[in-house]
């Protein structure tokens, strides 16, 4: 067994003429959770697609569990859980029946399996549903159970893509202890997200990703230093925006993003900016409404690099402001 659980090697996806993933490289250690954070349509899941070999690549390759993707799918395939975007259960049958028939279709033999399913059921807090129908589940549920289903065969490596997607706060983080405690058996997991709080809950290490391209790569605290050591300030203003932010920009190259009534921006020494921004805002005639300072986030992490956000607010977003 080698030091990595996945190497990929520019590998390229494509669509007809659109790049869905375009020349990735990045390498994940054994027993880490990496993670795949970006927006809608960023590629997450066309990467995740390749790697467990569903989707050829267009170029370039990869290695998972020690086996390459394109001249070893069986081999990764047997390496691999996986948890997919969509459900995939079967909803007439109940959970111990998903879970059984997924544990035949990858040969886990019969006396393993009885003993393995009423203690992942318990893992995943559906102890006391196991007789019942998928049709009857929440999506939470569902969700919980796909996550037994892709330990029954016990991986060593574990493939989910959007694990919480669409979940209450409250059944993500019993998710989140579920995928805390499967790392701590020493389970490597890839997970996809474009929640910046799972991915600073969960990972060691997080690549950002926006079309198709790896735009950032490192631990949360690395992502965030890199975008220079400093506070995030959010001005919320009321009068005539764009004389303030062209003063703002004046001032200093000060990367600066405006959501409707809100300017964005990173500063290395926030409390000294402060005066300085009240003032522009009386000699420009703006009314300062209120100034919040924060720690940056991934979130932040992702409009430097970007100019947007990861959830993009549509028409909120009225207009964006490039150095
Ligand atoms: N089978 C396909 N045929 C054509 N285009 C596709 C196909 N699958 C994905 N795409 C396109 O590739 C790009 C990446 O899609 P992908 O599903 O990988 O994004 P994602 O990051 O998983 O997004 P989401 O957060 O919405 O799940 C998108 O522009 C999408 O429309
Ligand atoms: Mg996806």
């Amino acid at each position: 067994m080698g030091e990595f659980a996945i190497e990929t090697y520019d590998l390229t996806k494509c669509f007809g003429e659109l790049v869905a993933v375009d020349h990735i490289n990045f390498k994940v250690k054994y027993g880490e959770i990496f993670g795949f954070l970006g927006p809608n349509g960023a590629g997450k899941t066309t990467t995740i697609n390749c790697l467990i070999t569903l989707l050829q690549p267009s170029e370039g390759t990869a290695i998972v569990a020690g086996y390459d993707i394109i001249k070893e799918p069986d081999a990764v395939r047997a390496s691999i859980g996986v948890i997919p975007q969509e459900v995939a259960l079967e909803s007439r049958l109940t959970a111990r029946e998903n879970l059984e028939f997924h544990a035949e279709l990858y040969h886990v033999p019969r006396a393993e399996y009885s003993r393995l399913i009423p203690e992942l059921l318990d893992l995943v807090q559906l102890g006391d549903r196991a007789n019942d129908i998928i049709r009857t589940f929440s999506s939470g549920m569902k969700r919980r159970l796909e996550i037994a289903k892709a330990f029954l065969h016990q991986p060593k490596l574990i493939f989910m893509d959007e694990p919480t997607l669409g979940l209450d706060v409250q059944t993500r983080q019993v998710i989140w202890k579920y995928i805390h405690s499967l790392r701590e058996k020493g389970v490597t997991i890839f997970l996809t997200t474009h929640y910046m709080e799972e991915a600073d809950a969960l990972c060691d290490r997080i690549a950002i990703i926006d079309n198709g391209r790896i735009i950032a790569l490192g631990t949360s605290s690395d992502l965030k230093n890199k975008i220079g050591k400093g506070t995030v300030i959010d001005i919320k203003i009321s009068g005539p925006a764009e004389a303030f932010v062209k003063a703002v920009k004046d001032l200093d190259h000060i990367p600066i993003m405006v959501n409707q009534d809100t300017i964005h921006l990173v500063a290395a020494n926030g409390e000294q900016l402060i005066p300085k921004l009240i003032h522009i805002a009386e000699k420009t005639g703006v009314s300062i409404n209120s100034i919040g300072m924060y720690e940056p986030t991934l979130e932040d992490v992702f409009i430097h690099y970007t100019g947007r956000r990861i959830r993009e607010e549509g028409p909120e977003i009225r207009k964006i402001l490039r150095r």
